[in-house]
């Protein structure tokens, strides 16, 4: 049966707090927000970290119903005046250090902000909370990973919500913590909190470093395509819109103190992403260095602690809210490679001096 928890006849505008809203899928989230619901207020709250882009947002800077702000969400004070000055009644907490290679490299970045900043910002909205006019709706959406659930064997059945926690990385072990205190604040509290535990996303706008956009954009200037070990780690991809079309049913229509997976039921092997890749790139690329691209496919030294395999079942989420994902993986990679190719001035800049020194770190020792 659908649940149909705080859907109103008459559809309330909300007024949100976006955090990490200029990253990958914060700022895809946003777009597709403000598209949808014009009416709302939204608001990022942004650290403009090196993931962290105002570029993404360019389509709705200068709206009237839009606000950027940057600062950080383990900056008490700013949150405190944020929340209250924009009464806001739904926090959308994307804020994050999402990248597993640097958290093996720094870790204390990723408690800082994945710990620390969620706990700041649960404690700001908890205060805020208290307020009456923000009582009546409203709902803290913390947007978390599948990789809190570990890692699969070959014939494992996908992760449920009831999936016990087992994170292996610093990256994964700190968004656990995070997910743990926000599941604590409803229990405690009765804050109105849900929490989402996604798969691999890809689409636009996401940074270099990751799978996807790394192997597009070394195949454009003609560089290795690194792929770590055997190549026969799993992941389970899901297109970037089709995750903010899930974030939107569950903040409308999710019960608060659930946990909702979200996936793609697409499971597919390292090394056959990148072939794909490799032939779309070959397809839809004029002027590739080197042609075919699979020539530049490289097998490196695997990731410490590499997971083997993540899976996500979201039978939750159809049943419950009736999302399923729009968007086939054939279609999605297209989308994506084709926006790679398109948008060489949005990415070329992000292969700074800083990025050349973490990928020295990363693939060459
Ligand atoms: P991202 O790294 O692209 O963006 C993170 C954003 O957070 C950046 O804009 C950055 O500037 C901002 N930020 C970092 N520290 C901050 C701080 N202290 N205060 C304020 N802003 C700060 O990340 P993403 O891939 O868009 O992931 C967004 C969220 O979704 C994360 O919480 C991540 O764990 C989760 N997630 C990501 C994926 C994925 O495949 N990318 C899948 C599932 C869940
Ligand atoms: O599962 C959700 C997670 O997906 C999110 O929580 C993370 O924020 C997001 O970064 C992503 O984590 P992964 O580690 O799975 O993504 P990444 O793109 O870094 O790597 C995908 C797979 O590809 C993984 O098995 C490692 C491998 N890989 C990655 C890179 C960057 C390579 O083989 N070579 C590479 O150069």
């Amino acid at each position: 049966m659908i649940d149909s928890w705080n859907e109103k006849a008459v559809r309330v505008h909300r007024r949100l707090l976006v955090t990490g809203g200029a990253g990958f899928i914060g700022s895809n989230f946003v777009l597709y927000w403000c598209d949808t619901y014009p009416d709302d207020r939204v608001v990022v709250l942004d650290a403009l970290t090196y993931a962290g882009n105002r570029r993404n947002l360019a389509d709705v800077e200068g709206r009237e119903n839009f606000r950027f702000v940057e600062g950080d969400i383990c900056d008490r004070t700013l949150l405190d005046k944020l929340l209250q000055e924009e009464n806001i009644d739904t926090v959308a907490h994307f804020a994050a250090e999402s990248h597993v290679d640097r958290s093996i490299l720094g870790p204390g970045a990723f408690v800082q902000t994945n710990v620390v900043g969620t706990f700041t910002l649960l404690e700001a909205f908890r205060q805020h909370w208290k307020t009456p006019l923000s009582k009546q709706e409203g709902i803290f959406l913390h947007v978390s990973t599948d990789e809190v659930y570990g890692s699969l064997g070959p014939n494992d059945p996908a992760f449920t919500e009831t999936t016990p926690y087992a994170p292996n990385s610093p990256y994964s072990a700190s968004k656990a913590g995070s997910d743990h205190l926000v599941r604590a604040y409803y229990h405690t509290y009765g804050l109105p909190t849900i929490i989402t535990n996604c798969s691999n996303n890809y689409g636009p706008y996401q940074f270099p470093e990751k799978l996807i956009p790394l192997m597009c954009i070394n195949a454009l200037i003609g560089k290795n395509l690194p792929v770590y070990g055997d190549g026969q780690n799993v992941r389970d991809w899901l297109y970037v819109i089709d995750h903010c079309r899930a974030l939107d049913v569950v903040i409308h229509r999710g019960k608060p103190g659930e946990t909702y997976n979200v996936g793609g039921n697409n499971e597919v092997k390292n090394i056959d992403l990148v072939q794909t890749l490799c032939e779309l790139m070959d397809k839809l690329a004029t002027d590739l260095p080197v042609r075919p691209c699979s020539n530049l496919i490289t097998f490196v030294k695997d990731r410490q602690g590499h997971d083997r395999r993540y899976a996500i079942n979201s039978n939750k989420l159809k049943t419950k809210l009736d999302w399923s994902p729009s968007v086939t993986v054939e279609e999605g990679l297209r989308l994506t490679v084709e926006w790679y190719l398109n948008n060489r001035d949005w990415w070329e800049p992000l292969l700074s001096e800083e990025y050349q020194t973490y990928y020295r770190q990363v693939y060459v020792s």
